[in-house]
């Protein structure tokens, strides 16, 4: 008794706090939302403005933006802060929340709000959509997909604007980076965040299986989860087919969301499209 009391007093505690086997692994981003904006590639957000807003002016114009998974906001936020009129929606509810705290911050408004990209029901058009970060390749069946991107020609008004970035699975399976340390940072107030990614992809079913362990530590308690989410592998080929095929005509391709960023198909990290709402 005497020896357990010391080692608990010297150990961390660690909880195992659940598997979660989904498409969009929405537990994962309650776990990881408030640091999300620091996890991934920081300089994103500083090139993906520039990006967008040159592509707005050339196609424009466009003022009224959605953006259907719009997770922390901090991609719209300086489309905000540029005079664009931004309606965010999400399926979290957590990444709803920092993106609110966001926005309260930055001292404009925007209509943000939950919901599903498969069953979106704004009720009026948009000049441009945004789905950004992969959110689109969450969308794994094909039935799914088809109710998102009819869903997404309801609100975008003719000759508007259909933004998806992807993630460029080309170069990955040319590469593959499927048992690697992803993640490992470590926040102002101490928190740990780490995260370990066992990836396979499934080419016949055009599947990317994301498989990851994350590890958060604060204080002395340690969570560890378990999450696995199918992801849709796209290709140039098969997105255009999409595409087409529910009322979009593909006009630009990009390698990433960066200004110039040419698509190569074998070393790209992203598979950005832009598609304009074509007429039946
Ligand atoms: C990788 S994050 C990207 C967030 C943001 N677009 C960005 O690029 O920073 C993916 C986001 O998609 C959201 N998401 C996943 N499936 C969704 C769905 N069916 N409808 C709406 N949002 C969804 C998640 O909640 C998460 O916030």
């Amino acid at each position: 008794m005497k020896a357990r009391r010391r080692f608990s007093g010297s150990s961390s505690r660690v909880r195992f706090s659940g598997s979660e086997r989904s498409q969009a692994h929405a537990r994962w981003y309650r776990t990881v939302a408030e640091q999300y904006d620091h996890l991934y590639d920081s300089g994103r957000v500083t090139k993906a403005y520039p990006f967008l807003h040159d592509l707005f002016r050339r196609r424009g114009p466009v003022l009224d933006v959605l953006d259907v998974a719009c997770g922390t906001f901090a991609l719209d936020l300086p489309l905000l802060r540029r005079g664009y009129r931004i309606t965010g929606r999400d399926a979290s509810a957590e990444m709803l929340r920092i993106a609110r705290r966001q926005l309260m911050g930055s001292g404009r408004s925007a209509d943000l709000g939950q919901a599903d990209m498969r069953t979106l029901g704004l009720d009026r058009e948009f000049d441009a959509i945004l789905c950004l970060g992969t959110a689109f390749n969450y969308l794994a069946k094909a039935i799914d997909i088809r109710r998102a991107l009819r869903g997404f020609r309801r609100h975008v008004r003719k000759d508007g604007l259909l933004v998806l970035d992807l993630t460029n699975f080309d170069a990955w399976i040319r590469n593959p980076q499927n048992a690697r340390a992803e993640v490992d940072y470590r926040a102002p107030d101490g928190t740990r965040i780490a995260v370990f990614g066992f990836n396979e992809q499934d080419l016949t079913r055009s599947i990317h299986l994301a498989r990851f362990l994350t590890v958060v530590q604060t204080g002395r308690g340690i969570d560890l989860r378990f999450d696995e989410a199918p992801l849709r592998i796209w290709t140039k080929d098969s997105l255009t087919t999409a595409l087409q095929g529910n009322g979009f005509k593909p006009v630009e391709w990009w390698g990433d969301l960066r200004l110039g960023a040419r698509y190569d198909r074998r070393r790209s990290p992203r598979l950005v499209s832009v598609s304009t709402r074509a007429e039946h």
